[in-house]
């Protein structure tokens, strides 16, 4: 197990595939690495699926339990169900954040290799307000989670980011989660930090107050102190890093960005640690860096920024649930 300076255990890898994308959402903060590029031919410097199974087997020799593929948008590799079957080799904890408008016609397959669970990108239902913050049409969308749940790969985690253009779309989003047996809400709170616009931050703790005043049951994570929502049989949960020292404090994730660097922090570039074209031991050496170098981003490497107000509500005794993320 590698354990940094903060004695922060890393548990799981985040591993970007790609660069592109076929949306570009107005909030995208892609992985921090500069924007997305369109869905045309594939970059040169994307791993090969070999390149990323190295990557997993290593992970795993450090006891790393769980891997998610990211992007971009994993799936515009056509290779995504051979790099998901050579990574349950090594780690059979999958996942697979997408923003689904492949998931339709793969789902099927993705889950034959080996995938799951996925979390599909939806801030909205509203076909108009969908398109304004991300360039793309719905209706596929929806599709894909139709057959995400079809196939079992389940939960399928909706990701809604909350900003100033989704706040008022949170209530419908409950509504539509409660009525489809497998799906959760992930509200994630919108990150500034790579993605600039801080004027779209809205107050994410009163969105939380809100919530609690309205769901009919609180449970807490361990993970964070996270508070999950009940409503109706339909689970939202608040994924809120910014200015979240504890968030930071408790982060067991490393990154692997498309071109195949180490990343200690979402949030910084500054960190990245080569682990292309090294011999298993070289690869070895990179991962202890990257740890070794790893800093809980508020609190240590950023140590003046707004404080929260914690929400103050009443929630029932702690209700350990099982780990997930974003
Ligand atoms: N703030 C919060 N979440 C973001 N995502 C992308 N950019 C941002 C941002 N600036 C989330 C999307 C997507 C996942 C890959 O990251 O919800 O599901
Ligand atoms: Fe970025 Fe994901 Fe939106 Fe694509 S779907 S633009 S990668 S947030």
């Amino acid at each position: 197990m590698l354990v940094d300076a903060f004695g922060r255990e890393v548990t799981d890898i985040r591993i970007s595939v790609t660069k592109r994308c076929n949306f570009s959402c107005v909030y995208c903060h892609d992985e921090g690495l500069g924007p997305v590029a369109r869905p045309t031919a594939p970059h040169a410097d994307e791993m090969t699926p070999p390149e990323i199974e190295r990557i997993v087997r290593i992970a795993r020799e450090f006891g790393i339990r769980s891997v998610k593929y990211t992007g971009g948008e994993p799936l515009v590799r056509p290779d995504m169900e051979t790099i998901i079957d050579h990574t349950v080799r090594h780690i059979t904890d999958v996942s697979m954040t997408t923003n689904g408008t492949a998931l339709e016609s793969r789902a099927e397959s993705l889950r034959a290799a080996g995938l799951k669970r996925v979390n599909v990108s939806v801030d909205s239902l509203d076909p108009k307000a969908f398109r304004d913050i991300r360039h793309g049409a719905l209706a596929p969308v929806l599709a894909g989670i139709q057959a995400a749940l079809r196939v079992g790969l389940k939960p399928v985690k909706l990701n809604m980011v909350v900003f100033k253009q989704t706040i008022d779309h949170i209530d419908e989003m409950i509504r539509f989660v409660g009525h489809g047996e497998g799906l959760k809400l992930q509200l994630i709170q919108f990150m500034p930090e790579l993605a600039g616009q801080r004027e779209w931050m809205v107050d994410i703790d009163e969105v939380k107050r809100d919530l609690a005043r309205k769901a009919d049951r609180v449970l807490v994570r361990d993970m964070h102190h996270r508070r999950i929502y009940g409503f109706n049989g339909a689970e939202v949960e608040v994924v809120d890093p910014v200015y979240n020292r504890e968030f930071c404090f408790n982060c067991h994730r490393i990154r692997v960005t498309h071109d195949g660097k180490l990343k200690g922090c979402l949030n910084r570039d500054d960190d990245l640690v080569p682990a292309k074209s090294l011999d298993d031991d070289g690869l070895r050496a990179a991962f202890r860096k990257v740890v070794a170098q790893r800093v809980p981003y508020y609190g240590v490497h950023v140590k003046d920024y707004p404080s929260r107000t914690a929400p103050r509500e009443s929630a029932p005794p702690s209700a350990a649930t099982p780990r997930s993320s974003r």
